[in-house]
């Protein structure tokens, strides 16, 4: 389904497989040289490209830019608009949107054009709903610059912005003709930040590859490090896990794409009553699995030694594996709340072993506070 081939020093091409709306995945270290020949060989007549980047990553934009405006293999110059969007989540707005849509027509941008998002998650979604909204949808590529977005919200296809009160509810699915990884846009990520990405890249581990679990567990130090080579097998894999699973449920129908929600159901409820923004979202993911891997025990869904496992490969990354705050009574109601409730009764996502989860429905209550209480 998916292939894999090196196309170049360090570089790696991994495809994501939706028929026609197949695309590729570029990962590579130091890269910046190669962005234009990528763009150009990923899209066919390319004549317009409108930036939208994080303020945060200017210098990283100015870089692809200068590289698109002087690559030397076209004849004829490509046209390329710039904007910067502040950084963080309330950009991901209906206003912000709005602003973009009208910078985009002053531009002239026609259905030819490509939108091109240098940044996180957030620029990644809100970019992405502009390119999926914009004379009913143009072409677009994903430029991630943190670990999170590398390896997870630029794959898969959701795009979106939130409403005053309701996190990703407005947006649409809409994939990308590239995304384009260099490994060294992360060297000015914060410490906290990057940590949280790994998060994301455990959760593969255990959801869907014990080989690739077994990786990390032996070179989690070189993780932590950011080691270039380390760093873009577990972007590869990472990628490898997320297509897989999406290519089985594109569009979120038959419920297999709800296992990319393992530790999430614990971690929404942990971000929503320790307050927004005082625990990154992967750090509370790391602690949702915890209380995941704890409840699949509680079930006997599994051996005690996943959670062992899991702890110590956690740990290795500098996650936060507890929660003191806890509390539970406020975390229940959150969880009831949860997306992933199925009328009423509580849903979760539980590993049977390293490399397996499955869904389990109909949980006691009481099995999932002991859950929540063990990792306080
Ligand atoms: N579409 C999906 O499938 C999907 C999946 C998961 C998450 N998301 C969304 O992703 C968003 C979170 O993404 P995120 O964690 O990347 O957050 P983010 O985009 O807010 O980036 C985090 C911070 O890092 C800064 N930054 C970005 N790149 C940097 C770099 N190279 N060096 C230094 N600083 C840099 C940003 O300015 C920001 O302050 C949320 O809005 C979430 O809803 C979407
Ligand atoms: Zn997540």
């Amino acid at each position: 389904m998916n292939s894999k081939l090196a196309i170049g020093q360090g570089d790696h091409s991994i495809s994501v497989d939706l028929g026609d709306r197949s695309y590729p995945i570029h990962i590579g270290t130091a890269a910046t040289g190669r962005f234009a020949a990528a763009l150009q060989s990923a899209l066919k007549d390319l004549t317009h490209v409108l930036v939208i980047h994080d303020a945060a990553v200017q210098a990283w934009t100015d870089a692809l830019c200068d590289q698109i405006r002087t690559e030397p293999i076209r004849t004829e110059p490509i046209r390329t608009d710039i904007t910067a969007v502040a950084s963080g989540e309330r950009s991901k707005s209906i206003a912000e949107y709005e602003k973009l849509l009208d910078w985009m027509l002053e531009r002239g941008a026609d259905r030819r054009s490509v939108v091109v998002a240098i940044g996180g998650g957030v620029i990644g979604d809100l970019a992405g709903f502009v390119a999926a909204s914009f004379a009913r949808g143009i072409r677009f590529v994903q430029v991630p610059t943190t670990l999170l977005a590398m390896v997870d919200s630029s794959v898969g296809g959701k795009t979106g912005i939130n409403l005053s009160g309701a996190k990703n509810m407005v947006g649409a699915f809409w994939q990308p003709d590239l995304v384009w990884v260099d490994t060294l846009a992360l060297q000015s990520l914060p410490d906290r930040s990057y940590r949280s990405g790994l998060a994301e890249v455990v959760k593969y581990g255990v959801i869907d590859d014990a080989a690739f679990f077994d990786y990390l567990d032996s070179n989690a130090e070189a993780l932590v490090a950011r080691q270039g080579d380390v760093l873009r097998y577990a972007i590869e894999q990472s990628c490898l896990s997320k297509a897989r699973v999406v290519n089985e449920d594109e569009r979120e129908t038959s419920g297999r794409r709800a296992i990319l929600n393992y530790g999430h159901t614990f971690a929404h409820a942990i971000e929503a009553t320790a307050g927004y923004g005082k625990l990154l979202h992967g750090e509370a993911v790391s602690i949702g699995m915890q209380m995941a891997a704890s409840l699949a025990i509680e079930l006997k869904l599994c051996d005690p030694s996943v959670l062992e496992r899991q702890t110590k490969l956690l740990q290795a990354c500098h996650l936060p594996i507890t929660f003191a705050d806890a509390d539970v009574t406020a975390m229940l109601p959150v969880m009831m709340r949860d997306k992933k409730v199925s009328h009423g009764h509580l849903r979760f996502v539980l590993p049977t072993k390293i490399g397996n989860v499955r869904m389990v429905g109909d949980v006691e209550e009481a099995k999932v506070i002991k859950a929540i209480e063990a990792h306080r």
